[in-house]
Parts: structure tokens; sequence; C-alpha cells
């Protein structure tokens, strides 16, 4: 029986349509990391937290934290969450439904009087997506204790650090530590995230539960050649960044093809001087490499080096390339697995595990706790866009099923 009417589904989703209005794009949503819009999204989850009956703050590093407490106070926590921040142009559910309908959960679970032998934490993270600055998942990391210091100086596009940014927002770096959490004080890590992808669509599935968060590794390349006049150099005397990068991008292309797991995707490119009459002389761009097998992977990132070394030197131009993320694939814990598959089976719901090819801050978790997600069916598996959707009905099942599996919830 579904514990959730449609009424309180239709509240849920009003507030991710609230939330999606906090956005730095008069036309659509962009919300990133340590910007207003941030602070402004934060702080109302934050209300949100308060009348649902928990204790809520934003911590040193900019994510919204709320705590219920359990039968008594100071117990361990089951926490729940996923972030806040958003890409550009972006859908309304990526994020915001893993913070909004658990918290939904505790409305229903505080109005009940209901006390749990554990207490929930929710976390709405400040950087999963790393669209800002040229790292990811800065919040879960400084919950999860492994928060990079090098990573303050980086900057946005306007030289802006992060450093700079969090002092900005009202952030003591000096705290950062306390952001952390004790692996004893966190049971589990769940997350509740639209699939993102075609399958469970595919399949006439609301809902499936994440074997695994495919590993990944980002890089930023840069290819220097030399800038010329579009009309007067002729083709054998040119040392084009543009055309030496198009080779690169289907050596990438080629490569992830000849294996049908991995992913590999050039999303951003720039050249420069960038104008339609001149010879690019430098140009720079992202590389995003996925698949659930580590050591393919890998041998994949080899190869695809080694034969842009190869483009590169055959048109004499010079090519560097920098790791900017890497993460190992995330396996969830069976335990957990196992329990929300049981919340799934209450509800006369098929079962059934898939990997995610997307990321998430369960990649960061992993290092304090163990980790699961609950996937939700989205139309056509679009998400990092407008189109990004779902049905009420199928909110309405992922929110009772969450419920079911919070409170049935047994640690380790
Ligand atoms: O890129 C990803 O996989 C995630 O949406 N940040
Ligand atoms: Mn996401
Ligand atoms: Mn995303």
């Amino acid at each position: 029986m579904m514990s959730f009417t449609k009424e309180e589904t239709i509240k849920l989703l009003g507030r991710i349509e609230d939330l999606a209005l906090i956005s730095e794009q008069e036309d659509g949503l962009t919300r990133l990391f340590l910007t207003k819009e941030h602070r402004l999204a934060a702080e109302k989850v934050a209300g949100w937290m308060t009348e649902a009956g928990m204790d809520s703050h934003i911590d040193a590093v900019g994510n919204v934290v709320g705590r219920y407490e359990g039968s008594q106070p100071g117990l361990p926590c089951l926490m729940l969450g996923s972030h806040l921040d958003s890409v550009r142009n972006a859908g309304k559910f990526d994020g915001p439904l893993g913070v909004l309908a658990p918290l939904a959960c505790i409305e229903k679970i505080h109005s009940s009087g209901h006390q749990l032998p554990f207490a929930i934490e929710i976390l709405g993270f400040g950087d999963e997506e790393g669209v800002r600055f040229p790292s990811v998942l800065m919040g879960s990391r400084a919950v999860a204790g492994t928060f990079n210091y090098d990573v303050l100086e980086l900057t946005d596009k306007e030289e802006i650090s992060v450093g700079q940014a969090m002092r900005d927002f009202g952030l003591d770096l000096s705290k950062i530590g306390t952001a952390a959490y004790k692996s004893d004080d966190v049971l589990a890590y769940v997350e509740f995230h639209i699939e993102q992808g075609p399958v469970l669509e595919s399949e006439e599935l609301p809902v499936g539960v994440v074997s695994a968060i495919n590993g990944q590794n980002r890089f930023v390349v840069e290819i220097l050649g030399i800038p010329g006049h579009a009309g007067t150099v002729p083709m054998n005397l040119r040392r084009d960044a543009l055309s030496a990068a198009a080779e690169c991008i289907l050596v990438i292309e080629k490569i992830c093809n000849d294996d049908t797991e991995l992913v590999g995707t050039v999303g951003s490119i720039t050249a420069k001087p960038g104008i339609g009459n001149a010879i690019a002389g430098n140009v720079e761009f992202n590389i995003d490499i996925r698949g659930p097998d580590d050591a393919k992977r890998l041998s994949a990132i080899d190869e695809i080096k080694y034969l842009m070394g190869d483009v590169c030197k055959r048109r004499d131009l010079l090519i560097d390339m920098k790791m900017t993320f890497e993460s190992d694939s995330c396996p969830c814990a069976p335990f957990l697995m196992d329990q929300l598959e049981s919340a799934l089976i209450s509800h006369d719901l098929p079962v059934r595990r898939l990997p995610s090819g997307a990321g998430h801050d369960g990649m960061a978790m992993i290092d304090l706790t163990n980790i699961a997600m609950l996937f939700l069916r989205c139309e056509k598996g679009i998400s990092h866009n407008p189109a990004e959707s779902v049905t009420l009905e199928d909110v309405r099942i992922g929110v009772s099923v969450l419920k079911e599996f919070i409170e049935n919830f047994k640690p380790a």
C-alpha cells in the first residue's frame, strides 16, 4: 500500500518546482556552487527541514544539513541526501529530488510520532556537478573527511578562487574540517536519484536499485599550435590546434566505441583566438571517460593518451593532458541493496539492479560509510536538460518505497 497520497506527492513536486526557480538563468535552471542562488536554495531547504521537525544548518563548506533525532538524542544516523547545485540549463530533478523526497518522508514520520532507533540526517550537498570550478564533490568530500585543500586555489571563469568564493559565501576556511563526520556516527548513506538513463523506462519499471556507480576519469586537454590568418597560410605550413583537436576527439570516440561498457565524451571545447578567419593556435577541451571495470577504463585512457600524442607529434603541435577527477567504480553495499529491494517487494514492485553511468555524491561518501542508491525512472532518460521529467505516480511510488526503507532500516 503506498504510504504517500497524491496530495502529498503534489506538495513534494511543488517544492521541487519552487527550488527550480532559484537560478542565475532567466529562462531556465543554473545554480552553481557558492553563488547567491546556492545560498538562497540552501536557506529555503533549511527552512523546510525546520518545519519538518529537524534541526538544520549550513555547514562549513556550504552543504545544508538537517538532523532528525531518533528515540534518544545523539544516536548514529542513517544519512540521506543529494546535491543542490546544478549543471547549466539543468533539469529540476537531478539533485533536489534526493533532498526533498527524504525530507517528505521525515515530515510524515514526524507527524505520525513514530520514533526511529537511529537518527536521520539529510544533506543537500553544494558541489556535486563541479560546473563552476574544475573540481567535483567538494561538499560530500568535506563530509567524508577527504576534502582536498588544494582545491581552494582553483578558480572559476571570473578568476575567483574556491577559497575566495567560500569567504564571499560567509564561510570560515579554518572551519572546513568541522564538516567531516566520524564513521561511527553514520550507519549508511542512501541517495534517491533519477536514473538519468533509459533502462527503467525501457523495461517499464518505476524504480530500480543501483548496484554500483561507474568509475570515471575527467581531463582537461590543451593543444598548442600556431595561430595564423585563415587566408594566407598554406595548408602544408599550418600548425592548426583545432584540426588536431578534432582528430583527437575522433580517437576518443573510436576507443570507447570499441568497448560496449565504456563511454567517452568531449562536452566542451574552446579555441583561441576563436574567430572564423583565423587558424586556432590554442585549443582546450574536456574529456570524460566512464565505465564499470576500472582496469579496462584505465587501459583505454592510456591508449587514448598515446594516440592523441601521436596525432600532435605528426602535426608538430604540443599537447598537455591534466586529470581533474578520478573515481574508481563504487559498489553499493549488499545489505543496503537487499533492504531497498525488500521495500520494493513490499510494494509489489519487481526488483531490478542496475549500474549508475552518472556520477553521484556516493563516490565521495563511500570513503565514510556504506552507500546505496534508489533510482527513479525519468522520461526518455533525459537529464542535464530542461526536458528532464518524471511522473507524479512514479514519484509517489519512489518516495513511498524510500519511506518504507527508512522505517525498516537495519544497520549492518
Ligand atoms: O556527471 C555526472 O555524472 C553527474 O551528473 N555529475
Ligand atoms: Mn545528480
Ligand atoms: Mn547531474
